[in-house]
């Protein structure tokens, strides 16, 4: 399984400029994630501060519990190892071929033989579709061609962690769905960690597990991929829709009057530039038939049934919906249950006070859920 990815009040700035503060999140071993955010957000600086390319002000990243923010040089050299990472222009050497580059980390950290060594860079090669380009240059072939072979490379050392950032940057449609797909077929496969930077909606909709979205230097939210798409917040609402209307703007973000003056626009009948509202939990990518089953989904549906309780109730009812018979059994929620009972508002909880779900609603059977004792079920 792939490993923990904890970080704990993470601030990163460049000289007075702050780019996020305070952010706090798990990725989930062997789960997939995806981090969203508008242009210059931070994603990238985000990615490069998990491997310890960059420093953080403050706050913690702990892989396999030890914090790569304060660890020693040698340490943080061995942690790199269970990373593969994609960075967003591919960082490939521009004087090397493709099948240097991708086995430049087998060279550098391992010392398998060159039989070996060309066996894996072929096999990883062949994975993402560049089976035959061996041979050129990052200069001349194209950008999603650079993509695919960063992405190989990234594959190579078989690593825990796998960051990959704008996979699809560059890629046409039908290669962004490869890409989705493989990602999900390599999850199967390894079971390793993984966070996706992207600004594709589809992608972000289809993919992961669970879905993180930065704005205004902070993490606006983290969480179960129910809970952003079916969430009202609206810098994520604006996002999903890919939408001109919400906080989201072309420089950094917008003031009241302009939002009011694209709001007086829609209004009279202009579109918005997004696509209509595709909130709502959509079945999400299956490895290809024949590989192993995502060990993750079983480890995951255990982990979000368990904080189920605390959901807001749009994201529960996509939740529930989503279970198959035997796993509702396993989940203790009667077969009559669904989700229409979750439209209604959440009723204001006050804080620090127990909840108290009212009586014959969707509520009470999520109350009521066994919260120990089917963690070990069949
Ligand atoms: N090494 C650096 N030194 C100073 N500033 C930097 C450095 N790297 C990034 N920045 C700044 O940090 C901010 C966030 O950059 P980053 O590349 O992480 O954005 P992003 O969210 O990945 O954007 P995009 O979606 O366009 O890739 C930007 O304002 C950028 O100028
Ligand atoms: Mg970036």
């Amino acid at each position: 399984m792939g490993a923990e990815v904890v970080v704990e009040g993470l601030t990163k700035s460049f000289g007075r400029q702050t780019i996020w503060r305070d952010v706090s999140l798990t990725l989930p071993p062997g789960e997939v994630s995806a981090m969203l955010g508008p242009s210059g957000t931070g994603k990238s600086v985000f990615l490069k501060s998990m491997i310890g390319l960059l420093k953080p002000d403050a706050g913690r990243c702990e892989i396999n519990g030890v914090d790569i923010v304060t660890c020693s040089e040698r340490k943080l050299y061995e942690i790199r190892k269970l990373f593969g990472v994609l960075f967003q222009d591919g960082a490939l050497f521009g004087s090397m071929n493709l099948y240097d580059n991708a086995a430049f980390p087998l060279r550098e950290h391992t010392r398998k033989s060159e039989s070996e060594v060309r066996r894996i860079v072929l096999e990883k090669l062949d994975m993402v579709g560049l089976t035959g380009a061996e041979k050129k240059l990052p200069g001349e072939i194209s950008g999603g061609m650079r993509k695919r072979a960063g992405l190989a490379r990234a594959l190579v050392l078989d690593p825990e962690i796998i960051l990959v950032d704008e996979p699809d940057s560059g890629l046409d449609p039908v290669r962004t769905s490869y890409i989705s797909q493989l990602l999900m077929d390599l999850n199967a496969q390894v079971d390793a960690t993984i966070l996706i930077v992207t600004h594709n909606i589809n992608l972000a909709r289809t993919v992961p597990d669970n879905i993180g979205m930065l704005f205004r230097r902070e993490l606006v939210m983290f969480g179960p991929r129910e809970v952003l798409l079916t969430s009202d917040e609206p810098a994520v609402k604006q996002f999903l829709n890919g939408s001109r209307i919400g906080p989201i703007g072309m420089s950094e973000e917008k003031d009241e009057a302009t939002m009011a003056a694209e709001q007086a626009h829609i209004d009279a009948g202009h579109h918005d530039g997004g696509t209509d509202d595709v909130r709502g939990v959509v079945p999400q990518v299956e490895p290809t038939p024949g590989l192993p089953e995502r060990q993750a989904v079983r480890r995951r549906k255990d982990r979000v049934m368990q904080i189920l309780h605390t959901l807001p109730p749009s994201a529960r009812e996509g939740i529930i919906d989503s279970l198959t018979p035997e796993e509702r059994d396993r989940y203790g929620i009667q077969s009559g249950v669904h989700a229409t009972l979750g439209n209604r508002r959440p009723s204001p909880r006050p804080r620090n006070q127990e909840w108290q779900p009212a009586e014959g609603t969707l509520d009470t059977e999520v109350a009521n859920l066994p919260r120990s004792d089917w963690r070990g079920g069949p």
